[in-house]
């Protein structure tokens, strides 16, 4: 028995309980092994390729400008190097969980409990946001074919509240807090569109995978095609002129609010990458794990960077950056200004597609970590109930549906953007120096092997260029970030610990020649992190806090490993 805050789960242990699990679950054999590599590629297109490129991307663009292509291809990067190192995890522990199995390997039971909490904002709270851009596609679509929802049935009271009380020019916001019917003083006002797709998604995962991969994969299929049909119709429209406008100081330039301004859109981009690391939760559905896990996250990876560095270029080749402020269909937005009415359609269509099925492939994680958090004792055991007949994992999958469902109630798009964003690429953090902490094995055959490169000179090497590279181009720079005021409070405190992490790092790798990929995809996710609002902060500080407490009261005692001897 161990009481032990950093109590460590076996990587053989986790291996033997994932066959007896699979052997006694109702003694039917557990998850069914269905999912092929082409199936769980399709899982991580269907799970990246969703709100990020259809809704957030135009609030991104609006603050970058072209210059925000930069930003994708810093965030496909730090995801690659992430993907590398999550699938080398995925290869020596192919069972369900993601980060927070990884996490109890390596970093112990507390910091294991931290991910499966943080992984909570990624899977259940990002699918928030995505259902309310899908109710935005899907009522615009509807009023396309002349029906016509009230609008105060179709978006959130906070958003109605703020804009009311702001004074908006949004008719349609300020209509519906206007005009909404009340009960008392309470005004009715909620998103039906965004409560009902949770509900018909909640019924299909709970129903059972097979069914979910199938639907999954035909809208997987339908999103490419109509991407690809974007990017062709849109790149005919494009004016190169565009790529370079001029600024408020009247300079033509690729980043027209400079590079601060293309790292203000962190949230959104990074957002639009957040879904490879889905597949590793389908580990114990997965014909093939060792092989096909990785393969397929760094597959589905690459072929979403591609898009998204395309429609980026045709969507600020199109119109001018100015254009997508407060913009949250751009793709629909850049055919709407070209006149190109049957764009207009396809791209409604697109993108209710493409974020059905981001909300699918995330509501199906969410429940398959609470049921690895609560097969080792830190939640109750009714999380990793399976259903007798469709074999998923039932309570748990009810308990997302509401988590998910019942906040479309009382929050908005923004909030739940800036929340899901800076929790997932802390969970990146964990996974990348969980990596690091892990013993180093041997090559196997059939296996993915993640190529060890000593950091031992290469890393503080890496540093000290960085330092004189940016000592040539902005001689102030180091000094400026002690100038700490209230407008950059945030960016130049992280920016200052970011670069002491970094100096601690560069030290560890030459004492511990530790492996360069998870270093740099280290690296990488926490200059990723500058990026984010005090705001931002405090709120995921608060979200821990709330974490620790559901620990400390349950999983703490409760934990197997605080019970059994290993
Ligand atoms: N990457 C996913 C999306 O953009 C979460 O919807």
């Amino acid at each position: 028995m161990s009481n032990s805050l950093f109590r460590t789960k076996n990587i053989d242990k986790i291996l033997r309980d994932a066959a007896t699990n699979e052997e006694n679950a109702h003694g039917s054999g557990g998850l069914k092994r269905v999912l092929t590599l082409r199936d769980l590629t399709f899982f991580g297109i269907a799970a990246i390729i969703g709100a990020g490129s259809f809704s957030s991307l135009g609030e991104a663009v609006f603050k970058g400008g072209p210059g925000v292509v930069f930003l994708f291809i810093i965030c496909a990067i730090a995801c690659g190097f992430t993907a590398m190192c999550y699938a080398e995890f995925a290869s020596r522990i192919p069972v369900a969980g993601s980060a927070y199995t990884y996490a109890y390997a390596s970093f112990g039971e507390l910091f294991a409990w931290i991910i499966g909490w943080a992984l909570i904002m990624e899977y259940s709270i990002g699918n928030i946001y995505v259902a309310f851009s899908w109710s935005d596609y899907f009522t615009s679509f509807l009023h396309k074919i002349n029906i016509h929802i009230p609008d105060y049935l179709t978006c959130s009271y906070m958003e109605a509240k703020k804009a009311f009380m702001n004074n908006s020019s949004n008719a349609e916001l300020t209509g519906a807090w206007n005009y909404a019917p009340t009960v008392g003083s309470f005004k009715i006002i909620f998103d039906l569109p965004a409560l009902m797709i949770n509900l018909f998604i909640t019924i299909l995962v709970y129903k059972g995978v097979k069914e979910s991969r199938n639907f999954s994969n035909v809208m997987v299929i339908l999103k490419l095609i109509i991407v690809a049909l974007v990017i062709g119709v849109g790149a005919y429209y494009v004016d190169p002129g565009n790529w370079l406008p001029v600024n408020d100081a009247g300079v033509a330039s690729f980043m027209p609010n400079g590079f601060a301004g293309v790292m203000t859109a962190v949230s959104g981009v990074f957002f639009a990458y957040i879904g490879f690391d889905a597949i590793s939760v389908m580990a114990e559905e997965s014909k093939n794990p060792q092989r096909d896990l990785p393969r397929s996250m760094i597959l589905s990876l690459v072929i979403c960077t591609v898009v998204y560095i395309l429609l980026t270029l045709v969507l600020t080749g199109v119109l001018n950056y100015r254009m997508f402020e407060g913009v949250g269909d751009p793709l629909a937005k850049i055919f709407e200004v070209k006149n190109v009415g049957w764009m207009q359609a396809f791209v409604s269509v697109a993108a209710v597609i493409a974020m059905t099925s981001v909300l699918l492939v995330f509501q199906m994680g969410q429940p398959r970590i609470w049921m690895s958090m609560s097969r080792d004792g830190l939640l109750p055991p009714a999380f990793q109930r399976i259903h007798p007949k469709y074999q998923t994992p039932s309570f748990a999958t009810i308990i997302t549906g509401l988590l998910v469902g019942v906040p479309i109630l009382f929050t908005d798009k923004t909030f739940v953007l800036d929340f899901t964003s800076i929790a997932t690429l802390f969970a990146f953090v964990l996974v990348c120096g969980g990596i690091l902490l892990i013993p180093k094995k041997e090559k196997v055959a059939g296996k993915f092997n993640m190529p060890y490169v000593n950091s031992k000179y290469i890393f503080p090497l890496l540093i000290m260029c960085a330092v004189v590279i940016i000592k040539l181009a902005n001689k102030d720079y180091f000094s400026a970030l002690f100038n700490v005021t209230e407008d950059n409070a945030s960016l130049n405190i992280s920016t200052i610990i970011l670069w002491i992490v970094l100096i601690i790092l560069a030290v560890f790798s030459y004492v511990k020649s530790f492996s360069l990929i998870p270093l740099l995809g280290l690296s990488s996710c926490l200059y990723l992190l500058t990026g984010m609002t005090g705001a931002n902060w405090a709120w995921f500080g608060s979200w821990l806090a709330l974490g620790l407490i559901f620990y400390f009261s349950y999983g703490y005692k409760k934990s197997r490993l605080a019970q059994t001897i290993l």
